[in-house]
């Protein structure tokens, strides 16, 4: 069943570049993103005047991801919400609103009863589900389906990247039926997109790299995960993935908001994972990494292949293919999905089974 891993969150690791191509490939026609297989209307893309995410966990930070990927694009409002606040909230959603539900299990009951609450209100709800037939792909207006596979770790590890991967296509679908992309604009990010797929890869096959590097953070009570823009959207599944499984305290934050506050944290050999791979705020984010750096922390950097920096600007650096600023969530999930994994080996814990935790939280 595990194919010779030892545990199944690292096969499911290893399955992700197979499991983005299944997701994606379906789905292109010319080169470009194309829902007709799936039900989906391009005037569910053209009607709307903005856009609301709803998930929980590991899902809801992938709608982050897709928060900053897409409203820059789109130049519409999109707003992500954690399902089990949203349901109580009284949201501004109407008939105007796309709202995108995301859930592997299609089961989780906030979300569900989010979508539910939506629904009620006049939204239209595109559920991006993988689990077949279940109740929330079953209940949603519109459902695109990942095609992960199977997922048994209930760290969630492939069903991330296949829902960041559903997600980015239908950006990128809004963007060409709103006149945001055009046809060369599109075929343009689908190749990014497939590009991004290799680089991934790439970063699962150096896993050796990233299993040395968690004997600093193995023993240490707390680690920190720093970025800005997408960096820090992708920063917030690392410490997710890295509580989760090794039950070491991990923050994720806003690089430039550090100084507000938690910076007093950050003293002698306190990790910190920042993530620098957006050029435009790439020195911005080196400033930050060199705040923590003058205070003790024990930097591990990870940056584009051509990003340059003095090398001892952090204890460890590591590198990532270049890819458009965009699609580098890939390989960096793998990164990040890699050192949360040996660093629960290292502790010598349940993987696959984390205390308190279940694969489908079906109570509220
Ligand atoms: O099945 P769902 O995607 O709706 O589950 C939502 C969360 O419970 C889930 O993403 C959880 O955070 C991950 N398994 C953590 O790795």
């Amino acid at each position: 069943m595990k194919n010779g891993f030892p545990h199944y969150m690292l096969k499911e690791i290893h399955e992700q570049p197979e499991a983005l191509k299944n997701t994606i490939l379906p789905r292109l026609a010319k080169g470009l993103p194309d829902f007709t297989d799936d039900g989906i209307p391009d005037r569910l893309f053209a009607d709307c005047g903005r856009v609301h995410i709803i998930a929980c966990g590991t899902a809801m930070h992938a709608g982050m991801v897709a928060r900053a990927l897409m409203e820059p694009l789109l130049r519409i409002p999109v707003a992500v919400s954690i399902a089990s606040e949203f349901r109580y909230e009284q949201p501004l959603v109407d008939a105007q609103t796309l709202v995108i539900v995301i859930s592997q299990s299609g089961e989780t009951i906030d979300t569900l009863a989010a979508m539910r609450l939506a629904q009620s209100l006049g939204s239209p709800a595109l559920a991006v589900v993988n689990v077949k037939g279940s109740t929330i792909a079953r209940e949603s207006d519109y459902v695109l389906y990942t095609h992960a596979g199977p997922e048994i770790a209930v760290a969630s590890t492939k069903a991330y990247s296949v829902q960041l991967a559903a997600l980015y296509m239908i950006g990128c679908r809004m963007a060409m039926v709103r006149g945001k992309l055009d046809q060369s604009g599109a075929k343009a990010f689908m190749g990014d997109l497939l590009d991004a797929v290799p680089a991934m890869e790439a970063m699962i096959q150096k896993k050796d790299q990233v299993r040395n590097l968690v004997t600093h953070l193995i023993n240490a009570p707390d680690a920190f995960f720093i970025g800005r823009g997408l960096d820090y959207a992708f920063s917030l599944e690392g410490a997710l993935k890295l509580k989760e499984i090794s039950y070491i305290h991990s923050e994720a934050y806003a690089a430039g908001e550090l100084k507000h506050g938690t910076i007093a944290l950050i003293s002698d050999r306190v990790p910190v994972i920042a993530i620098a791979t957006q050029d435009k705020i790439f020195a911005k984010t080196v400033s930050n990494v060199r705040e923590v750096r003058a205070r003790g922390a024990f930097v591990i950097l990870l940056a584009k292949e051509s990003a340059r920096v003095e090398e001892d600007i952090a204890d460890i650096q590591i590198r990532i293919p270049d890819l458009a600023d965009q699609f580098t969530v890939f390989p960096i999930a793998a990164v990040l999905q890699l050192i949360a994994y040996y660093a629960s080996v290292g502790k010598n814990l349940d993987v696959d089974q984390p205390r308190n935790l279940a694969k489908s939280v079906t109570v509220e």
